[in-house]
């Protein structure tokens, strides 16, 4: 497995596998890579010539500084995973090297549309403006064909899909969310959690097919299906609630459906400690 830390290098290396006419699957991480992570690398191998990993630790999508530096680090056991499942190429940047001698409040960031407002982004000001500005350095580092995504993380899948049609590339796959025994997804922060809080956090999950089987029974209020996950939720009193809501995937709007309503999506956000965690799942 080639392993770059520059993006020139990366670049050149890519360019020069595009070249040969090789179909590359892209990978985009900040490590500390868990089964989800490896998921999608199997899949990227599976559907491309070669697959192609970024990790990077993007400063520019942490609001908090703290978090930032408690966000876990495992370089070296990440590129063990990363050649055990046949990755051809792993690439580190550093934010230094994506923006050569610019200081980071000169940084011109990409803004993303109204479907970043609320939510996470109303949580986490400035996050998805770091995650679209770093994910568009990556793109034109690699130029994959391919780049695939986790639902986990929705609301930035659709950032990321308007990002690539603004850029007319790459096409994007989202996968689903790997899920731990107890229902708990998958993430590279759950590695800050102890067992006890491991176990307490399956309750997001609980709370998300409560709002699944009022969906599947025709329940169609917002606030119906918000309190069915508010409920399940209030039974870990050591959990703090941020968002538990529903939307609507296609224009990402707040509404109570009407009845005949197919489809919708449950969201979470929620302290615990301090662990920051999301999750969702598609009503249908
Ligand atoms: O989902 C992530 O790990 C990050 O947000 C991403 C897409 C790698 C951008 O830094």
């Amino acid at each position: 497995m080639e392993f770059f830390q520059t993006p020139a290098k990366a670049n050149r290396w890519c360019i020069d596998q595009r070249n040969t006419g090789k179909i590359i699957g892209m990978v985009p991480t900040m490590g500390a890579l868990h089964e989800g992570h490896l998921e999608l690398v199997k899949r990227a191998v599976k559907e491309n010539d070669i697959c192609v990993v970024s990790i990077f630790v993007n400063p520019l999508q942490f609001n908090e500084e703290k978090d930032f530096s408690a966000y876990p680090r495992n370089l070296e056991q990440d590129r063990i995973a990363l050649k055990n499942c046949h990755c051809a190429m792993a690439f580190t940047g550093s934010l230094d090297s994506f923006f050569p001698r610019i200081d980071r409040s000169n940084i011109t960031l990409l803004r993303p549309g109204a479907e970043a407002n609320d939510l996470e982004g109303a949580h986490r000001p400035g996050h998805f403006a770091g995650v679209k500005t770093i994910v568009n350095k990556l793109f034109t580092t690699v130029r994959p064909h391919n780049a695939y995504f986790g639902e986990k993380d929705f609301q930035q899948t659709l950032v990321i899909r308007k990002l690539a049609k603004e850029t007319s590339a790459p096409n994007i796959i989202v996968c689903p969310t790997h899920r731990e025994k107890n229902g708990l997804a998958m993430s590279s922060r759950n590695e800050r959690l102890t067992s006890n809080q491991r176990q307490q956090a399956s309750v997001i999950y609980r709370a998300l097919l409560a709002a699944l089987s009022e969906w599947k029974k025709g329940v169609r209020g917002v606030k119906e299906l918000e309190k069915a996950m508010v409920d399940v939720l209030a039974t870990e009193t050591d959990l703090k609630v941020e968002y538990a809501t529903v939307r609507d995937p296609e224009n990402w709007q707040e509404k109570n459906f009407n009845n005949s309503a197919t489809t919708a999506r449950a969201l979470i956000a929620v302290t615990l400690g301090n662990v920051r965690l999301i999750d969702n799942m598609i009503l249908s």
